[in-house]
């Protein structure tokens, strides 16, 4: 077997049920804020859509995908960040889920003959990143996000002889699990790094469009390149999804778009590694990134839930309102292990401890003593949940 294989950490949910495995099953009814999973209903015309096509199923399809994927694909992409041209031939490419993407990309980049193998990666982060780059060979190292910077990345600070053996670079804006957005500013000293220093910047966008404020959207990696004269992207690739943006985590349905001297290999590489997307959520996903009525809906009712929940955790709970995503990441005054099992023993709600999305890296931990909670249920679940809490941290 490979090796790289034993360097895999347990995924968060398996430490989140193996934490709650020796607690009685609550008796009444269990709600989970613990999962990234929208629960919101997905538009109804992608779903007639789906089902109208399902006669395409009797066609293989390609692995670049079909024009008018990637055309709606780059029209969204020029609309939303102000870019004056996206090439739907070489510039975009459909994948089934940024998770995939994520990974297989991370496999693409790798140059397993360099001794210089870093990827430098969030910390917390989205446990793909760190898993991708093991069974890549390559070597994740971390740069903390912390509430004394709002959790933005502070990549100045990060010294030359890392970037001198860095590969590749994740950067998660919005962030799961803070919400926070790296500012367009931040985005362009990156840039101007992975040009000093000759290495890949992958973006990983796809809560871009569950922001708080209406009339601030968060920048893209792909719009700070391109308002700094870098208009082919070179080393940039983002990543975007249907998942959260339209409720469609089941359709798996994303793209890669960015510097075209990256996805021309990638392209080879999907080729061989078989994940070519089925041509009726093609069909639908077109549909869905041409329109932004459901994806505005989306969002108020996210607002709204914001609103409410962070009225009731104001009052015991240092908690910031995130720029974007779908996520509170306060900081408690208890452990987090602790607080994760006596909310669900008393009240059956499921949150995510925040150590178990961090490693311990530059002398700390800073997931711990946060919890993630992911406000995707109902709104009355959301609000009877920021109750609970509440009583929750009073009781500790
Ligand atoms: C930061 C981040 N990136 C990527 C993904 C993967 O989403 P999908 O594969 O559904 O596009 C998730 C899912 O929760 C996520 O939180």
């Amino acid at each position: 077997m490979n090796p790289d294989l034993a360097r895999l950490q347990p995924y968060p949910f398996e430490r989140l049920r193996q934490l709650k495995r020796d607690l009685p099953p609550f008796a009444g009814k269990e709600v989970a804020l613990s999962v990234g999973e929208p629960k919101h209903a997905p538009p109804a015309f992608v779903l007639q859509s789906l089902a109208e096509s399902l006669p395409e199923l009797s066609r293989y399809p390609t692995t670049q995908g079909t024009r008018e994927l990637r055309e709606a694909i780059a029209q969204w992409l020029q609309r939303r960040f102000a870019l004056t041209q996206v090439d739907p031939d070489t510039q975009v490419l459909p994948v089934n889920g940024t998770r995939e993407a994520l990974f297989a990309f991370t496999q693409c980049v790798a140059d397993r003959s360099r001794d210089d193998n870093l990827v430098v990666t969030p910390n917390p982060f989205y446990q793909i990143y760190e898993g991708a780059s093991y069974l890549a060979g390559l070597q994740p190292w971390f740069y903390n996000t912390t509430a004394d910077s709002d959790y933005a990345p502070d990549f100045e600070a990060i010294p030359d002889s890392v970037w001198a053996r860095c590969q590749l670079v994740f950067v998660c804006s919005p962030s799961n699990p803070s919400g926070a957005v790296v500012s367009e500013a931040a985005l362009q000293k990156l840039i101007n790094k992975a040009e000093a220093f000759d290495f890949v910047i992958a973006s990983d966008e796809c809560y871009s469009e569950i922001y708080l404020k209406e009339d601030a959207p968060p920048v893209g990696l792909l719009q700070a390149a391109h308002a700094m004269g870098n208009t082919d992207f070179k080393r940039c690739v983002a990543f975007h999804s249907l998942s959260k943006r339209s409720n469609l985590p089941g359709m798996r349905s994303g793209f890669i778009a960015g510097d075209a001297e990256l996805l021309r290999p990638f392209l080879l590489y999907r080729t061989y590694h078989g994940c070519s997307m089925p041509v009726p959520v093609q069909m639908a996903s077109a549909l869905a990134w041409s329109d932004e009525d459901h994806v505005r809906d989306n969002r108020r009712e996210y607002q709204r839930k914001f609103a409410a929940v962070l009225d009731i955790l104001n009052t015991t709970l240092d908690v910031r309102q995130p720029d974007a995503s779908f996520y509170l990441w306060p900081q408690l005054p208890v452990d987090d292990e602790t607080f994760t099992r006596a909310l669900y023993r008393d009240h059956g709600l499921s949150v995510l401890p925040g150590s178990y999305l961090s490693r311990e890296a530059h002398g700390i931990n800073p997931g711990r003593d946060h919890v993630r909670i992911a406000l995707v249920a109902p709104f009355a679940d959301c609000v009877r949940g920021a109750e609970q809490i509440r009583q929750t941290l009073e009781s500790l």
